[in-house]
């Protein structure tokens, strides 16, 4: 008997990073031509599977998109479970399972980072065939050896602080340049390596600004006036991280409704005073180390434009062998990036968890025996 031909719906959710349109087109390329599939585009994440809002994706909507930037498809941050429609938070879980009926999908194919893992799970406990790949420039999604997006990233990153150089060099300044990453320090400290900061501070290692202002003035001392310091958006000083996890723990241990608002509210607000760290702390270094200091936000500008090659090939890779995994039918799984190749791994298994630097982790080491402040010595 003929095998039935598979129509697969696909969306790009969270935010966006360069290779996603390179992952859309490994999909669909290898669906469409190899297997002989049908493959329907959802817009705008998650939203699109609940609003029916399509792309049609052929031969000529692949062609000419795996050097582009952002995602053809839109991204939202969207949740299935607690989605804004006319102004009030539903659950729209029946809606999707309904429209994925309707257009008579075998499988949708999620490409995002970890809330959209811990999404697709969602969908998937809930009865839909669902594949996720890994995508952020933050490289945080567990169970993969990478994610798409953060080599690009990375070479940004990288680049900006080497621009920094001449110019703190120039001016004898401290130059503090925060790098994004959420709450894991793999942008600023592969950056902060590749780039020759002088400081790298990361979530995973609290910060105390009295060593960095030692670190800093040992530098004077030996007659270098400029420092580049590389911090990630997430890192903390050890007092603040001691709050943070003081707030998380009561979070976790409220039994009381009235507990966890309380809770809440206290990371809340933490996270507001959070938004201003960079800023803080170069006014803190300015006055410990007397050298004039300025920050710069490297911001939006690494998620955005062309994907390096190294994305490129990791996209097209994890796409195509997604593919693969709906002919043979395995649902339910993430396509991880494992060595040169690639592995499914059961979405509960990624759900919920983060991939952050381990503290044996090499590029610690590395950054610690070339001489950079990691900030806690
Ligand atoms: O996850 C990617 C990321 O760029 C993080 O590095 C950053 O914290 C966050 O997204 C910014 O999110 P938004 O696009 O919602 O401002």
């Amino acid at each position: 008997m003929a095998k039935k031909i598979k129509r697969i719906g696909i969306l790009t959710a969270g935010g966006d990073s360069p290779g996603l349109n390179a992952a859309i087109r490994g999909v669909g390329k290898t669906a469409l031509g190899y297997y002989g599939m049908e493959i329907i585009g959802f817009r705008d994440g998650f939203r699109g599977l609940v609003e029916n809002h399509r792309l049609k994706l052929d031969k000529s909507t692949l062609s000419g998109i795996l050097t582009v930037g952002g995602t053809i498809l839109g991204t939202s941050r969207d949740k299935p479970h607690r989605m804004v429609i006319d102004g009030r938070t539903k659950d729209m879980t029946e809606v999707i399972k309904q429209n994925y009926k309707t257009w008579g999908l075998d499988c949708v194919v999620c490409l995002g980072g970890g809330g959209t893992q811990k999404n697709a799970l969602r969908l998937h406990q809930a009865g839909l065939n669902v594949i996720t790949l890994p995508k952020t420039i933050d490289n945080d999604v567990a169970m993969t050896d990478a994610t798409f997006g953060f080599a690009t990233a990375l070479d940004i990153a990288t680049e900006t602080l080497d621009r920094l150089h001449s110019t703190a060099h120039s001016h004898h300044r401290i130059i503090v340049a925060e790098i994004m990453g959420h709450r894991a320090g793999w942008l600023s400290l592969g950056s902060g390596i590749a780039g020759g900061a002088d400081v790298i501070l990361i979530p995973e290692i609290p910060y105390d600004v009295e060593s960095i202002a030692t670190a800093i003035r040992r530098r004077s001392k030996h007659g270098t006036n400029f420092s580049i310091v590389a911090v990630a958006e997430g890192a903390m000083s050890r007092d603040d991280a001691r709050a943070f996890a003081a707030a998380e723990k009561k979070l976790e241990r409220s039994r009381t409704l009235h507990d966890k608002k309380e809770a809440k509210m206290e990371i809340a607000g933490l996270e507001l005073r959070h938004q201003g760290n960079t800023l803080r702390l170069a006014k803190q270094l300015e006055e410990l180390t007397h050298l004039e200091s300025r920050v710069t936000i490297l911001g939006y500008v690494q998620r955005g434009g062309t994907p390096s090659a190294a994305d490129r090939l990791l996209a097209t890779r994890l796409g195509s062998a997604c593919a693969d995994l709906i002919d043979q039918e395995r649902y339910g799984v993430m396509v991880a990036a494992r060595g040169e190749g690639t592995e499914p791994v059961p979405l509960e298994r990624v759900a919920g968890k983060r991939k952050t630097v381990p503290l044996d982790h090499s590029w610690i080491k590395t950054a610690r025996r070339v001489g950079t402040c990691m900030g806690d010595a």
